[in-house]
């Protein structure tokens, strides 16, 4: 596949809009709307509840999409929990674990986190009497990994994220993986701003549990995403929801549970959006990761290197190679909001605010960001755009 005009072509809404807002959501591949189609128009069914071939082909094909996703991330096949995004795999962990923690038992996370990976501990913690502690780090995203030992050193739980959706910035998620692994603590991952977008390997990542969404770096649909658990906690993490499809056996008196995956997801899931996830998940693998990264590091540096040019600030690592395709910026005098609507006049897409991820805004001193986040499918031709734009804007404001 040719980067990223082959892409592009099978993205109708590149050749309409310069779309810079892939860490709220990437666009969707032709692909992945076809293996949805068809699931629609050709073997609409539940799964595990029927004997009658619609129902058996959809479950052969949701199962087959866990697989998809197992591979992908490198876990087995029982290991892959499908859930609705990140923000219920996170919730859903923080949930299922409350039992193991005692009063004084401390969690470890990082001030970067986006909301979903920090309210869920803050709850938890105000409620079992436990201690939420932070990594310090510098004002662009960089961890001070003496300080993660520090503290890592005794935690029960560390939770972190692989990828920051503000400043872009790459944790060493597989370093701190290591020393939780080494502390026993359990070790947490929000992938949800990596998966998609360069290796997420569980193993590698020593993670316990990881959660992603479909909808961003994967280029599946909204409303799928993943909960990794480790095989290691299948009986010690006690599902939230339980009930049709997560039982052996029930009586009156009680019930037996299913044995994972179906333990853990309870109701008819979303069979359409974990279809379309491993469609996109088979299309990015087709592109290839490395050439993902690659591409969106051509794009971050020259984003970068011309806001320097224009002297926009941008938040974020300095250090290129720790920075994912997700640039933060702004323009003072002007409001976030203000620059993101300037933009989206001249058909350029971005996000702007405070990104779920307020106490990085407010470590900052700022009210908010404007971020430029790119995918594989941006061209270097968009980039120059936006930064004609940009310019005549700064112009504009003299
Ligand atoms: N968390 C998503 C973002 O950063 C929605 O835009």
């Amino acid at each position: 596949m040719r980067i990223p005009e082959d892409v592009r072509r099978d993205i109708p809404l590149t050749s309409e809009v310069i779309y810079f807002d892939n860490t709220a959501t990437s666009l969707t591949p032709k692909p992945v709307i076809e293996a949805m189609d068809e699931y629609y128009l050709r073997y609409r069914a539940n799964v595990h509840r029927g004997v009658h071939r619609l129902s058996q082909m959809a479950t052969h094909k949701y199962e087959e999409s866990r697989k998809v996703v197992a591979d992908f991330i490198n876990a087995r096949f029982e290991e892959v929990v499908f859930t609705k995004n990140t923000s219920e795999s996170l919730n859903l962990v923080a949930l299922g674990m409350e039992d193991i923690f005692r009063p004084g038992d401390r969690i470890v996370t990082t001030p970067y986190e986006h909301h979903s990976d920090l309210l869920p501990w803050q709850r938890l913690a105000g409620k079992k009497g436990l201690r939420l502690e932070f990594i310090e780090g510098d004002d662009g995203g960089n961890l001070d990994l003496s300080d993660a030992e520090r503290k890592i050193r005794g935690a029960k739980l560390v939770a972190v994220q692989h990828v920051s959706n503000a400043l872009g910035v790459i944790h060493e998620v597989e370093e701190l993986g290591k020393m939780a692994e080494e502390e026993g603590a359990i070790f947490v991952v929000d992938a949800a701003q990596s998966a998609g977008h360069m290796e997420v390997d569980v193993r590698k990542l020593e993670a316990d549990f990881l959660a992603f969404s479909g909808h961003k770096g994967p280029m599946g649909p909204t409303g799928i995403g993943v909960l990794y658990i480790n095989e290691e906690f299948f009986e010690v993490f006690e599902p939230p929801l339980i009930g049709g499809g997560t039982i052996e056996d029930v009586d009156l008196d009680g019930y037996m549970p299913a044995e994972p995956p179906e333990r853990f997801e309870a109701g008819t899931p979303n069979i359409g959006g974990a279809i379309g996830l491993a469609a996109g998940i088979r299309y990015i693998q087709k592109i290839g990761l490395d050439r993902i990264e690659s591409q969106e590091r051509k794009l971050v540096k020259r984003i970068t290197e011309g806001l320097d040019e224009l002297e926009v600030p941008w938040y974020g690592p300095r250090d290129l190679k720790k920075h994912a395709g997700v640039v933060s910026f702004n323009v003072p005098p002007l409001h976030p909001h203000d620059v993101a609507a300037i933009l989206d006049e001249r058909n350029i897409m971005v996000r702007s605010g405070h990104h779920c991820a307020l106490p990085v805004i407010k470590k900052l001193g700022i009210n908010g960001t404007v971020r430029a986040s790119v995918h594989v499918y941006n061209s270097v031709e968009e980039v120059e755009i936006f930064l004609g734009v940009m310019e005549d804007l700064l112009r504009n404001l003299e």
